[in-house]
Order: C-alpha cells, then sequence, then structure tokens
C-alpha cells in the first residue's frame, strides 16, 4: 500500500506542476480544480482507497478510514466517502445512515443499495452499481454509533452509554472533525439520508446541527433530509404494522380485533397488557415464515449462519417500551456476503481499518447494541415540525410491500402532523410505469415506491436513484409519463 499512495502523491505533483506551467489558459473551473486538488492532498490522501480488492474501474475518488469523535475515550467511528461521478467539486455532499439500532451503513446502504461498488453473492466479487447514488452527490457513508461496524470505543463504559443522544453527539462531532480533513466540502450543500431506525438518527442529527448552526463557527449548509420507510412515531409505526399486516392478508380479522381492543399504542408501556403482547406476538409469528421486509419476496433459504440472520429478524424485547427493532435487510443471505467480505484482511488493509494481520472483527448489524440501546424517542414528530419551519427540505418515502415499517404506518405518523396538502395524491412514473404515488404537503413530500420492499434501492435501483435527483434538486416527482 505504501508503494501505491507514493504513486498517487507523485502524480498529483506531476499534475499541479503541469497545470501551473499552462497557467495562462486555465479556465476559473480548473483553477478551481487545482486547489481543490492540493487540498485533498496535503489533508485526506492518507484515507485514500487504493487498489480496492476485485473493485471495478472507476473515475472517481473514494476515502475510507476512522475519524476520532472523542480523544480522551479512545472514541473512532469509520466511514466511507465517495466522490461523485462526475463534478464532485459542484454536487452536493449526502450523509446516510442505516438504522438497527446497531447496523451498518456500509454493509447495507453502501454495499447492498446504493454505494457504486455491490459485494456479489460469492462474498468476494464487487459489481458496480449503475445506479449509485454518488452519481447525483458526494456520498458519506458512516457506521454509527461506536461498536456498529468497525466503529470503536477504547473505552468499555462508552458502551453502556449508546442511545439516540449519544449517537446524534457523536455524529456531531464526526461531521465537524470530517470537514477538517475534507475542507472542500465544509461550506458545500449538505443532505443528511437514511432508512429504518435511521427515521430516528436522521431528524435528530439534523436538529442538533440547526439549533448549533445559531454559532457561525459550528455552521453547516444543512439544506435537507431525506427518509426511507423510516420509524418515525412508536404508537402510529405500530398501529401501522398491525393493520398493514391484516389488510394484506398475513393475519387474521379475529387477531386483529384482539389488538384493535386491547392495545393502547399510545400509553407509556402497551406490552403491560398481556392479551395485547400475545395478539402482537401472533403477528410477529406469522412473520417469522416470510420476509417481513419484502412481503412479496422468497426468504433466503441456507442452512449455514444464514439461520442466525433469520432468527434476527423479527427480534422483540416485549419487556421493552421500544418498538422491535429492524436487524436485518432485504437479503438475508447477503448479509452474510458481507461479512465474509468485510473480514477479508485485504479488504480491511484498503479501507485502513487493520494492518491486514491484526483484523477486526466485523458483522452487519449488533446484537448487544441493539438489546441495550438505552434512550429512544418516543416520536421525532416534533423535529419534522421543527425543521420544516426553518424551511428544510423534507422528503419520505415508502417502499409499500415492506411490513416492517410499512406505508401504513408512515401515513399515520404524516396525519398527526396535519400540514396542509399542496398538491393532491397522483402518480409519479419512471421510465413510462407507475412508480408510485405521491403527496404534497406545504413543507414535506411524500412518495411510495409500488412493489418495493424496506430497502427500496435494492428492489427498485433505478427509480430509487430518479427520486434521489428530484430530492437533490427540489423539483416535483415527474407526473407524466
Ligand atoms: C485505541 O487504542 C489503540 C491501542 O492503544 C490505539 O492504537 C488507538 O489509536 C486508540 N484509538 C483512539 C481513537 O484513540
Ligand atoms: C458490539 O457492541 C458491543 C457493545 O455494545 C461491543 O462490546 C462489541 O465489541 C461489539 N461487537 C463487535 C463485533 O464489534
Ligand atoms: C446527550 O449527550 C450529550 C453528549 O454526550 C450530553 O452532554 C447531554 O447531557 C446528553 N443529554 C441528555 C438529555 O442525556
Ligand atoms: C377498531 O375498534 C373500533 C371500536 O373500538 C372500531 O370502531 C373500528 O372499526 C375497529 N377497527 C377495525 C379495523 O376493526
Ligand atoms: C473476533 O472473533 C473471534 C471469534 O468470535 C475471536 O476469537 C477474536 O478474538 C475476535 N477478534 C477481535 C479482534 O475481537
Amino acid at each position: 500500500m505504501g508503494f501505491g499512495l507514493k504513486v498517487i502523491v507523485s502524480f498529483t505533483l506531476v499534475v499541479v506542476t503541469l497545470t501551473l506551467s499552462v497557467n495562462l489558459v486555465v479556465s476559473t473551473r480548473n483553477r478551481q480544480w487545482r486547489r481543490d486538488k492540493k487540498g485533498l492532498k496535503s489533508i485526506a490522501n492518507d484515507a485514500l482507497v487504493i487498489d480496492f480488492p476485485g473493485q471495478p474501474s472507476a473515475d472517481f475518488k473514494h476515502y475510507a478510514g476512522y475519524v476520532t469523535v472523542n480523544e480522551n475515550n479512545g472514541r473512532a467511528l469509520f466511514y466511507w466517502f465517495y466522490e461523485a461521478m462526475t463534478l464532485p467539486n459542484e454536487k452536493p455532499l449526502v450523509l446516510w445512515l442505516n438504522g438497527g439500532p446497531g447496523c451498518s451503513s456500509v454493509g447495507y446502504g453502501a454495499t447492498q443499495e446504493i454505494g457504486p461498488f455491490l459485494v456479489d453473492t460469492d462474498g468476494h466479487t464487487l459489481n458496480f452499481n449503475p445506479h449509485s447514488w454518488n452519481k447525483e452527490a458526494n456520498m458519506l457513508f458512516l457506521e454509527s454509533p461506536v461498536g456498529v461496524g468497525f466503529s470503536y470505543s477504547n473505552t468499555t463504559s462508552d458502551y453502556s452509554k449508546l442511545g439516540d443522544n449519544f449517537t446524534a453527539n457523536d455524529a456531531y462531532n464526526f461531521m465537524h472533525k470530517w470537514f477538517v480533513k475534507f475542507p472542500l466540502y465544509k461550506n458545500r450543500n449538505f443532505y443528511i439520508a437514511g432508512e429504518s431506525y435511521a427515521g430516528k438518527y436522521v431528524p435528530e442529527l439534523a436538529e442538533l446541527i440547526h439549533d448549533r448552526n445559531n454559532d457561525p463557527s459550528l455552521f453547516i449548509d444543512l439544506k435537507g433530509i431525506l427518509l426511507g420507510n423510516p420509524e418515525t412515531s412508536d404508537a402510529e409505526d405500530w398501529r401501522g404494522l398491525v393493520d398493514y399486516a391484516w389488510s394484506h392478508a398475513v393475519i387474521s380479522d379475529e387477531t386483529h380485533n384482539i389488538i384493535n381492543k386491547t392495545c393502547d399504542f399510545n400509553s407509556k408501556n402497551p406490552w403491560s397488557n398481556e392479551e395485547c403482547s400475545d395478539a402482537v406476538g401472533v403477528v410477529l409469528d406469522q412473520y417469522k415464515h416470510i420476509d417481513i421486509y419484502s412481503i412479496y419476496t422468497s426468504v433466503c433459504i441456507t442452512d449455514s449462519a444464514g439461520s442466525n440472520g433469520k432468527s434476527m429478524q423479527v427480534m422483540m424485547k416485549s419487556t421493552s417500551k421500544m418498538m422491535p427493532r429492524i436487524m436485518g435487510g432485504f437479503d438475508p443471505c447477503l448479509d452474510d456476503y458481507a461479512k465474509t467480505f468485510y473480514n477479508r484482511p485485504d479488504v480491511q488493509k484498503a479501507l485502513h481499518v487493520s494492518d491486514g494481520d491484526r483484523i477486526r472483527n466485523w458483522s452487519i448489524c449488533n446484537e448487544t447494541i441493539f438489546n441495550d440501546w438505552l434512550d429512544s424517542k418516543t416520536t421525532v414528530i416534533p423535529i419534522y415540525k421543527k425543521l420544516i419551519a426553518a424551511g428544510l427540505r423534507v422528503w419520505i418515502y415508502s417502499g409499500d410491500t415492506d411490513g416492517r415499517v410499512p406505508v401504513l404506518s408512515t401515513r399515520y405518523s404524516l396525519s398527526t402532523l396535519g400540514l396542509p396538502i399542496t398538491k393532491a395524491w397522483r402518480p409519479w412514473y419512471h421510465q413510462k410505469q407507475v412508480s408510485g404515488w405521491f403527496q404534497e404537503y406545504e413543507g414535506l413530500t411524500f412518495a411510495t415506491f409500488r412493489g418495493a420492499g424496506h430497502a427500496v434501492p435494492c428492489f427498485k435501483p433505478s427509480n430509487s436513484l430518479a427520486l434521489f435527483s428530484s430530492f437533490l434538486l427540489g423539483e416535483p416527482l415527474p407526473d407524466e409519463q
């Protein structure tokens, strides 16, 4: 790796020298480019990923490594950053977060959903993703909080503090430290996107940024948030989950009636009612036989580690006030391939997480984190209100075959928000077909994806990229064929 790094450094010097010698004809844009190259060279080159095992050829650069978020305790968060495929100096910066809590944005977002290199089913090959979101933006994937993926703390007691608040604060510190390393992006238009439990993380981090922006020295140019099948408000999320199971013929009328009669999802602990808790147990039992994240597709049948992934799928802590967490993704088999890949010494070395000898144990989700999660906001609707009032762009999309955070949950949550509708429900199109429906509210856009499960981009990669592009432009989705 040392060799490769040297090559790149000297190459950059040559480029800079050449550019200087033709100074007379450089355009403004070229000058910008030259300055940018210098900036990155001096600060972030140690994070440049080179000779990434199995990587398809690509014209853009990517960077990975640790950012120390707390020096006293030795807390470091792992990120992977892909420059936009074209015009990286002009495109916005987007942070992507997956949920869990305890699941990896690298394992899900970057390598199964929206990153440029998707891990193939053999756990060794990477496939180029023509619908990668770095076509439209500079994409930053963060493994958060500590204990997730490669992220760690040298102070064991930190792990007992993990919850929404701790996570938001570390992610906030991460952004500032990351901007020190990548100063070119400091004043860039910035968006935060994520799915499932990140439905909590994203608004919480956005609120922190918004509040701290009062101090000009801490200013981050946050423009908006984008959420996919997001956990939003526990009571509405639960109601939506059971109503969706009933309306999609997963449970009987009888079970649904019991839930309707006995469950008060707005109470502090709905599970203290045993009848309610048992009936919801019946719902989750049904979902053990199919994929709750994509109710019409086949489940992964393997006899190896896959069975472990499957049992995690509908993990529930019935003693907890929290909703059962999302501990899986679209393809439980694929989770294993990702695990194989990220535990390879050559991969870890290329990503600057290990020297290639002492490898770190990487897993897609950390169950301990999930189980020990301290605090979870019961609803982020008040944060939506605040962000909308501040003029931030808020878009929410929902794959309509997800049983876990179903489209009904999102609709119930949005209805409690009570925003005025500015443009009525109508279909949106992609490649001449109805991709889903959408409705525009004052300050918020809500869109569905027809026939997509929980991790929408896995099912509808091209459509997802189209929505992402509209979101960044702040333009309505195409409502004509
Ligand atoms: C954690 O401890 C290891 C071993 O002492 C050290 O190499 C590493 O830099 C520490 N990490 C942080 C973020 O301080
Ligand atoms: C999972 O998180 C726990 C803390 O909750 C931590 O001790 C453990 O090292 C993590 N596991 C992995 C594989 O990183
Ligand atoms: C949230 O976390 C921050 C930093 O870890 C801490 O200073 C603050 O007191 C915490 N707030 C609550 C309500 O726990
Ligand atoms: C749930 O119960 C209420 C009365 O408690 C009833 O009005 C409503 O129709 C029921 N909903 C369903 C879907 O059964
Ligand atoms: C990784 O996991 C293996 C098996 O669970 C364990 O023996 C090993 O000590 C772990 N390594 C690290 C660096 O945590």
